[in-house]
């Protein structure tokens, strides 16, 4: 039995336009689905999905007393994060991709995905997924058209961006969107009719995660997890994105977003770009420790920021939801993010609790004395194994959150006041310093590292350089991405954010930390929020300015001044040392690196000679 895609029904609802029904049944002819099914996005729908998912045991449903409307499903071992080493940036140009992405020739690649899609659908439903990126008909916002044969990406995608039938209705208005295609690669039909039965995690030990920059697609193959098959996520919001933002002068950003009310009343918007486990989700979720000083969420991972009609950088978070690292989040480092968990959550490669309740490593202080473990096995504190996967993950709504600011979704955007970046550093570093101007926190954006393992901390050489936190996430050329961010900054003018370097992971000789993180990093970004109005001095440093000790509210906190000192304090020698391996870095980029970078390289320097 082979299948005539000719009798295939497209399904498609009045409202689709004709280029999408057109592209729909060009994949369909490709892929070779059984059926096709176009998303509404309603909540029938989730719970047909969700009630087809649990039969064919895709999702285990959580004990609905403990954890209402939630359900844990488990990926195949060799399926548990984003594939770099298989994500592919697909510019006519190689020097387009920059040195720190995987090129591949456009046409080479189309070839490639024409036969690992032909027929990777079969026996299954292609799923049509029209979806915004950032409230509906938002000035800021961005449409786009997902199909995929796997209903867990349909849910997860209900959770992460505003899918369905508004969406279509936006996508036939307006004729604007980005078209991403995503298989599994399991088919349940061979090319000669023969049947296969399915698995609960169907996926392709062979990946592809590619993005062709100049038409603005998408293509997707061989993993269901995360931000391999989520792909409103990293590969549309930043990595298409990125190149949209390029052309269009605007940011699309890994960055975090931040409403924060003064003790005054006064009231403040901050972006933040951290690398991977720096505790972003933490800081999105912020309690602080400043009396008076209230944080509210805004996103905890993207953000799109564009000039408004007054000038200011606006931003948003193009995500409606959170597909957050569950390992590490507990009622002390995270209370917001757990509690916001407590119903109608999505948990991937979590362990199972004997009362249908999930854990992960570092929920409790205590490990339960009887689990089983993410892969399905059973498991005791004596197991050598952990019983979750260090990335398992929870997908939640934004607005689960207790902490999600009132204005969160407004689709104007907030205006941005602060920009941070940080990095996981033990050295150098302090714990805040303010840029000099934007040309310089675009060096300082472009020199964020993290010391990559504690053996190496300590030792310059051993730098993972994670440039505005961008290095998996950026679709062009990284040096030219610098460039654009210098642009940008001109047309801002006076009107651009303040930017600010922050580390709240600076350590002392005997290797303990310095800060003690969490609320208390409410106490840096309250100094620069005092900076952004020139309410407080500020003294020269090498990395930029930095505190007068006595403007740092430390009220209430057990620091003494030695160790503040230190918090602030410069080794010449090693700054300079770091200074020579950045120089190296740059020029790895070539004729593409900006002049500007290199010339702040220079005042750098001249500032190490001065100190
Ligand atoms: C993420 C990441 O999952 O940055 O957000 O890897
Ligand atoms: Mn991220």
């Amino acid at each position: 039995m082979s299948v005539n895609v000719d009798t295939i029904p497209t399904n498609a609802p009045a409202e689709a336009p004709e280029d999408l029904v057109a592209w729909v049944e060009e994949i369909a002819a490709l892929t070779k689905p059984a059926s096709i099914y176009w998303c509404d996005g309603s909540v029938e729908e989730r719970d047909r999905l969700y009630g087809e998912m649990v039969a064919a045991g895709t999702l285990i449903p959580l004990n609905p007393e403990l954890r209402p409307g939630s359900y844990l499903a488990r990926s195949k071992p060799s399926d548990v994060a984003r594939v770099e080493s298989r994500t592919f940036i697909c510019s006519e140009r190689e020097i387009d991709a920059g040195p720190t992405n995987n090129w591949r020739a456009p046409d080479e690649m189309r070839a490639t995905l024409n036969e690992v899609f032909d027929g990777s659908m079969r026996g299954r439903t292609m799923y049509v997924i029209p979806f915004s990126m950032g409230p509906l008909g938002g000035t800021i916002s961005r449409l786009g058209v997902e199909v995929s044969d796997s209903p867990y990406v349909v849910v997860n995608m209900r959770i992460m961006t505003r899918i369905g039938t508004p969406a279509l209705e936006l996508i036939a208005e307006t004729g604007d969107w980005v078209p991403a295609v995503h298989s599994v690669g399991y088919p349940l039909v061979d090319a000669d009719g023969n049947e296969r039965p399915d698995t609960t995690w169907p996926c392709n030990d062979d990946k592809y995660i590619c993005h062709f920059p100049e038409t603005r697609e998408i293509w997707s193959y061989g993993s269901g997890y995360g931000g391999n098959a989520l792909l409103g996520k990293k590969c549309y919001a930043l990595r298409i994105a990125s190149v949209l933002a390029r052309d269009e002068g605007w940011l699309a950003e890994h960055m975090l977003i931040l409403k924060i009310t003064g003790p005054s009343g006064r009231v403040y918007h901050v972006t933040g770009a951290f690398p991977s486990a720096c505790g972003k989700t933490n800081l999105a979720m912020l309690r602080p420790t400043v009396p008076g000083m209230k944080a509210e969420t805004i996103g905890d991972d993207i953000a799109w920021m564009r000039p408004g009609p007054d000038g200011r950088l606006y931003a948003i978070n193009p995500e409606a939801g959170f597909f957050g690292v569950a390992p590490g989040t507990s009622l002390k480092t995270n209370p917001t993010a757990l509690q916001s968990l407590d119903h109608d959550t999505i948990f991937t490669n979590v362990a199972l609790t004997p009362d249908g309740d999930i854990w992960w490593e570092g929920m409790t202080d205590e490990k339960p004395a009887h689990l089983v473990d993410w892969q399905g096995n059973d498991w005791t504190p004596a197991s050598t194994t952990p019983a979750a996967h260090p990335n398992s993950r929870f997908t939640v709504r934004a607005d689960q959150a207790s902490s999600i600011a009132d204005n969160w979704d407004d689709p104007a955007g907030v205006p941005i006041d602060v920009i941070l970046f940080g990095g996981r550093r033990a050295t150098n570093i302090p714990l805040i310093s303010e840029a000099y101007d934007w040309e310089h926190g675009v060096f300082v954006g472009a020199t964020v590292a993290s010391e990559q393992t504690a053996a190496a901390e300590g030792a310059v050489g051993s730098l993972r350089r994670d440039p505005f936190a961008m290095l998996p996430f950026c679709g062009y050329n990284m040096a030219d991405y610098w460039s654009h961010w210098l642009e940008v900054g001109k047309a801002l003018g006076d009107k651009a954010p303040k930017i600010f370097q922050v580390n709240w992971f600076r350590k002392d000789d005997d290797g303990r930390f310095l800060w003690p993180g969490f609320g208390d990093n409410s106490r840096p970004i309250e100094w620069a929020l005092r900076r952004v109005y020139g309410e407080v001095e500020a003294r020269d440093g090498i990395s930029g300015r930095i505190p007068i000790l006595d403007d740092l509210d430390t009220d209430g906190l057990d620091i003494d001044e030695a160790t503040l000192v230190k918090l602030f304090s410069y080794d010449t020698e090693a700054w300079s040392a770091e200074a020579d391996v950045t120089e190296d870095y740059f020029r790895q980029f070539g004729e593409q690196a900006p002049s500007e970078l290199f010339g702040q390289l220079d005042q750098l320097r001249q500032r190490i000679a001065d100190a």
